[in-house]
């Protein structure tokens, strides 16, 4: 062994040698007391000069003097990871490429808190990307986890049915939950006593108050209709508790009556009459129209199935109150059956779901904010844009509290500033929202400051969550 060894320690030993034939002698030129950095003996590049002489060596590039201070800058930094890795894989940072995972369920339950609120929104133009993006990473990802489970308002139609009923066959467990106006789908009784159980009665007057509103497109309703409503529903609450659930239709011949009104003067007693015979009359409006939806039973079908539910309402008329008063509904009924499966945490999608940030509705969202984390509730709302919401909206606080926030492409810039004020964004990101290509999105949660995402799909993905298939013919070539 020590034979062997001896000769190459020789050789190393003349190699080194080799290396020192640069004369590193050379004078070191001053002027007026400074040391010019050409003059310096530069560090040995090349080990065998004779080699690098007969092209065995790349060439040797000339250095560009420079001091510390000016070089630091070529210097890049390590950017920091914007996320953990804990939660569901989002995408990558456009910047560092580094994997961005959140998940509001998560980072709300860590340790510290990452964010005060589970709720999300999800906003941008036509087409940016917003639903392939909350299918995947806030429907389908999730679902692998255990006790983990979505609920979705499907609002935008595709091949005659929700957008997202592929996705409830493929991962849930039956249908999605059909909502029309001929009564060929499911009904939802306002009355419901899971409604009524688990917000009480002052909560069941809320959602009945928001109901006469969004069938009066939103206009308010004085203190007389107000406490002609009150009374009405009290009494139909009293009449049938104990008997059966009482439905809409219980409700409508109460509306109006005076009788526990006797301390009133006759006047008064009139005009109270005549408030709560007005709202009756809404009412009755509301289910002249949509009876089978709403007069009766809460249907069957209407349940949590397994752990991916929709309520398809994509049939329902884009005017008029329907779709509306089914989300306000639906979202009071979810509360109530939510507390019976404790333990689960449930994500409710609202998709095109402006209405509920900004409507009626939203006074129901607000006083309901408290209920939903008691029951493990996350809400997600997908809208376009939100710059024509009122400044004296509920719907405000809803957007300002929300932690999650996912901003895809902006095209007008009075769009893009809007989320740049509301969300507290950079100034700079105004332009980043104007430019982003489909799929890519700004992200910004609890107080980390907003990244550029890409959203990246697997290949099964791409496939459930395509919504080209109309702008490319497909159907009709495979007609063909
Ligand atoms: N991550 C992505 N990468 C590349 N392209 C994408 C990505 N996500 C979506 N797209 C493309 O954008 C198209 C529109 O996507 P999507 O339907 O999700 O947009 P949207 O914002 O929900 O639109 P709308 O406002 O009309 O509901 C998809 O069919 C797909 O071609
Ligand atoms: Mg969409």
């Amino acid at each position: 062994m020590s034979d062997t060894t001896a000769p190459r320690r020789s050789r190393r030993a003349r190699k080194s040698a080799e290396t020192v034939d640069v004369a590193a002698d050379e004078p070191i030129d001053s002027e007026a007391g400074e040391v010019s950095p050409y003059e310096l003996p530069g560090p040995q590049r090349r080990a065998k000069t004779r080699k690098a002489e007969r092209g065995y060596y790349a060439p040797v590039f000339q250095g560009a003097p420079s001091t510390t201070r000016q070089s630091s800058v070529l210097n890049t930094a390590l950017i920091g990871p914007v996320t953990g890795t804990a939660g569901v894989a989002n995408g990558r940072d456009m910047l560092s490429h580094s994997l961005i995972t959140h998940d509001p369920v998560t980072a709300y339950n860590s340790t510290p808190r990452l964010i005060s609120s589970p709720n999300s929104i999800v906003c941008g133009g036509v087409g940016g990307g917003k639903s392939s993006f909350v299918k995947t990473v806030y429907v389908t990802r999730p679902l692998v986890i255990r006790y983990r489970r979505a609920v979705i308002f499907d609002k935008k139609a595709r091949g005659g049915e929700g957008e997202y009923a592929e996705l409830v066959r493929e991962w849930g467990q039956g249908e999605p939950i059909r909502f029309t106006t001929d009564g060929s789908g499911s009904r939802l009784n306002l009355l419901d006593p899971l409604i009524v159980s688990q917000i009480g009665d002052a909560g069941t007057y809320r959602l009945l108050h928001a109901i006469v509103r969004i069938a009066r497109d939103g206009a308010r309703i004085d203190d007389w209709e107000e406490e002609a409503a009150r009374s009405a529903l009290k009494r139909t609450l009293a009449t049938y508790d104990g008997r059966r659930a009482p439905t809409l239709a219980d409700l409508l011949p109460l509306l109006g009556r005076v009788d526990d009104y006797s301390d009133l003067t006759e006047h008064a007693r009139d005009r109270l009459h005549q408030a709560g015979l007005g709202v009756r009359f809404t009412l009755e409006g509301l289910l002249d129209e949509y009876g089978g939806m709403l007069d009766g039973d809460t249907s069957e079908n209407v349940n949590l199935t397994g752990k991916l539910t929709s309520f398809d309402i994509s049939q329902l008329p884009t005017e008029g109150p329907s779709s509306h008063v089914v989300r306000a509904i639906g979202n009071q009924w979810m509360l109530g059956r939510l507390r019976t499966d404790p333990g689960w945490q449930t994500t409710c999608i609202n998709e095109e779901g402006w209405d509920m940030v900004d409507g009626p509705a939203a006074h129901l969202l607000k006083s309901n904010q408290k209920l939903s984390r008691g029951v493990g509730l996350n809400n997600v709302f997908v809208f376009h844009k939100g710059l024509d919401i009122p400044l004296d909206s509920p719907g405000r606080t809803v957007i300002s509290e929300a932690q999650s926030i996912y901003v895809f492409r902006q095209d007008r810039k009075e769009d893009a500033d809007w989320a740049v004020r509301t969300f507290g964004f950079d100034p700079s990101t105004a332009t980043v929202l104007q430019n982003l290509a489909p799929g890519q999105f700004v992200f910004k949660y609890g107080a980390v400051p907003e990244t550029h995402v890409e959203h990246v799909r697997s290949s099964i993905e791409v496939g459930l969550t395509d919504t080209d298939e109309g702008m490319r013919g497909d159907r009709r070539r495979d007609d063909a």
